[in-house]
């Protein structure tokens, strides 16, 4: 059962409807905004690096209103990224690139002002045979290296306080209960899409979790919100 979880298929197929389907569209944008907002004071050029940047709809809205800020963004769906490059394209962006990796193997190099992971992206992180838990770390750990001194971190991660078993939180998406472990916000996901159907792993956060990700990297939590079924939170490196 193991081998069939994989979260790429799964957003190599919901790409199309994807943005159509996000009922969350737009929930953590303002803080991104007033995030660059800050940074442009003290550093005319910022770099951004979005990961897990899926369709791109961050970035293009931000990018169209920061010209001036440096964006990368990565994700492991080529139809994902052919959806965020169709849209950068159409509004004429030149400052956002795009770059097809699996973060779990291969890091962005560089350093950054601003890193984000928005959407759950963070919490959809998936090594078969392997502790979540520790490729999550990990990969904070990388994030934590990668961002400049005084640069910050934004997570939009689900919460688990707002997890619902009956819940469908996509449409022709299921959990399946005999394979995720609902204590540890450890879900295995159904999803169906003509005829096909995809595993596919998503956590879902309790605030300890993200305040002991504060602690492990050394970043401090300067803003921690509830927003529908999410924890949207900043994190501050020194
Ligand atoms: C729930 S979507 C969020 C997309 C986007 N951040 C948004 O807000 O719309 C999660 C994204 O993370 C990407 N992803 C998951 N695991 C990844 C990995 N190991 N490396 C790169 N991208 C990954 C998926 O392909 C997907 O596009």
């Amino acid at each position: 059962m193991e081998k069939q979880i994989n979260s790429r298929d799964v957003f190599e197929a919901l790409a199309k409807d994807y943005i159509r389907e996000d009922t969350h569209w737009g929930s953590d944008l303002d803080l991104i905004k007033a995030s660059l907002d800050e940074l442009i004071k003290t550093e005319p050029n910022p770099r951004w690096l979005d990961l897990g940047c899926g369709a791109g709809f961050h970035i293009a809205a931000m990018a169209e209103l920061y010209p001036e800020v440096s964006i990368v963004g990565v994700d492991h769906s080529q139809q994902m990224l052919n959806a965020a490059k169709y849209k950068i394209k159409n509004l004429g962006l030149k400052n956002i690139a795009l770059n097809n990796s699996d973060i779990t193997k291969k890091f962005q190099e560089g350093k950054y002002h601003l890193i984000t992971s928005l959407n759950n992206a963070f919490g959809n992180l998936y090594v078969s045979g392997t502790d979540q838990n520790e490729i999550r770390a990990g990969i904070a750990g990388k994030i934590t290296d990668a961002l400049c001194s005084k640069g910050c971190l934004i997570l939009s991660v689900y919460n688990i306080e707002k997890f619902n078993e009956k819940s469908q939180y996509c449409s022709n998406v299921t959990v399946v209960e005999n394979l995720s472990d609902l204590a540890k916000g450890d879900l295995i996901a159904e999803y169906r899409n003509k005829g096909k159907k995809v595993l596919y792993y998503t956590h879902w956060f309790s605030e300890g979790e993200l305040r002991e990700l504060a602690k492990e990297t050394g970043l401090k939590i300067d803003f921690l919100e509830r927003r529908m079924s999410r924890f949207l939170v900043r994190y501050k490196k020194d």
